[in-house]
């Protein structure tokens, strides 16, 4: 993975300019900075979603971790004493064999356990787990229209995660939906959001579609959501926040670009300098990183090709803090915004991160390009290396920019 290659020419010490995130030096990094592990249990799945790496059951060719396999990344996540949630997913962790193991054990690794589950295979031994160990249960639904839900997560799909909500509400257990934004479902996630509020659902988590496995270059464009959909869906959510506090939706996921010169207006005095912000302001990396079914320590599950290591063969505190690949994302924060192309002049650069790094690289293969999101950019294809693909974002909700 190619790195930026200018070093950071701005003085962080000069008192006239204000850094408004000011962060560590990455180096520092400690095992105590971890605090949420995703883990991929098992690659399977019964379903085949348009946007997904999972494997459906009967074309498995990379063989399932073992029993021993299974209670070995247990261990290992002992190791990490500040982790506050276990997050397990897939492919369809409902479907694997080890699901009970992991979930009698979760409490002991951290105090909080997410389960990731589509909703199609809550079966009895399924509800008994979940009755069982309660861990927080998110089921994925893209939309509450059947053929928009179809048009990502397959046919026949729709109805069984709703009775599986409705299973898990009823049963006490804290449940969260999430939808993966696309073109495909902008235009009804209202009525989604509205009819899912009227079923109980009190969280959802709205999630950017991310340039990985299956959605990876021009079916990521095709994909992604227009800017005025983004532009649209920000709107509603600003309401609903005001008018239904009781319901959380969580989009801090969600590419902010169209949010950029609001965050600028509020946080930044006129009269002050800023510094551009740091690249790669996520977690991945330094709090938060992702286990593959066979063991490969990665940042994040956009970041698929960044292994640091694999725990079965190395010990997990090793890993963190010693593998190159790691150190080498985490010196991104050395460099900042304007070092990207375009994003130098940019009034917004100071509450800017430049975007997600992964559906940068896997989009464009140079981590330090501009992001195909910004309409700032996309109006830009003197700098955009990708110009065709990223003006096709563009629509009439970005024009004002
Ligand atoms: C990989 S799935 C595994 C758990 C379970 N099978 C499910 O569908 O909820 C975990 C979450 O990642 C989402 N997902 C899959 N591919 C994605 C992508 N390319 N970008 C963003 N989210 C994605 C899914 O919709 C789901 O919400
Ligand atoms: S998103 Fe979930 S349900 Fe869909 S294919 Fe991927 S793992 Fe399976
Ligand atoms: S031009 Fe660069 S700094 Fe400005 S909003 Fe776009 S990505 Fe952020």
């Amino acid at each position: 993975m190619e790195l930026p290659s200018s070093p950071d020419a701005i003085d962080p010490h000069n008192a006239d300019v204000k850094d408004l995130k000011r962060r560590r030096p990455p180096e520092s990094f400690d095992i105590l900075d971890v605090t949420d592990v995703l883990w991929t249990l098992t690659n399977r799945c019964n379903l085949r979603c348009i946007y997904c790496h999972a494997i459906p059951h009967a074309r498995t060719l990379e063989p399932e971790p073992t029993g021993t396999q299974i209670d070995h990344v247990l261990q290992q996540l002992r190791l990490l004493p500040a982790l506050q949630s276990l997050i397990v997913s897939g492919g369809e962790a409902l479907i694997s064999p080890h699901v009970e193991r992991v979930l009698q054990q979760a409490e002991a690794i951290a105090p909080v356990c997410y389960v990731i589950t589509n909703g199609t295979v809550l079966g009895q031994r399924q509800k008994q787990l979940l009755r069982a160990y309660h861990p927080r249960t998110m089921v994925s639904v893209d939309s509450i229209d059947e053929t928009e839900n179809t048009t990502t997560r397959g046919p026949g799909v729709l109805q069984k995660s709703l009775d599986s909500i409705k299973w898990l509400l009823d049963s006490g257990i804290y449940t969260i939906v999430i939808i993966v934004l696309t073109r495909s479902n902008c235009d009804g996630i209202q009525n989604t959001i509205e009819s899912l509020y009227e079923t109980g659902v009190r969280n959802i988590l709205v999630q950017q579609l991310h340039c990985t496995t299956a959605a990876m270059g021009d079916s990521f464009i095709e994909l992604s959501p227009l800017h005025g959909a983004i532009r649209n869906l920000f709107t509603l959510i600003d309401g609903w926040r005001r008018e239904r506090p009781d319901l959380v939706i969580d989009d801090s996921e969600i590419c902010f670009f169209l949010r950029r010169e609001r965050d600028r207006l509020l946080k930044c005095d006129p009269r002050q300098d800023y510094l551009p912000q740091r690249l790669f302001m996520c977690g991945a990396g330094f709090n938060f990183l992702a286990l593959k079914a066979n063991g490969d320590v990665i940042p994040c599950n956009a970041f698929l090709d960044c292994v640091a290591g694999n725990v079965h063969q190395q010990d997990i505190r090793a890993i963190l803090c010693d593998s190159p690949q790691f150190r080498g994302l985490r010196n991104l924060r050395t460099h900042r915004v304007d070092e990207i192309p375009g994003c130098r002049d940019c009034p917004d650069n100071p509450v800017c991160d430049g975007g997600c790094r992964a559906d940068v690289y896997n989009l464009t293969g140079e981590i330090g390009n501009p992001h195909p999101h910004c309409p700032r950019l996309a109006r830009r294809p003197d700098v955009c290396g990708f110009d065709e693909r990223a003006m096709d974002l563009r629509d009439a909700g970005a024009t004002n920019l």
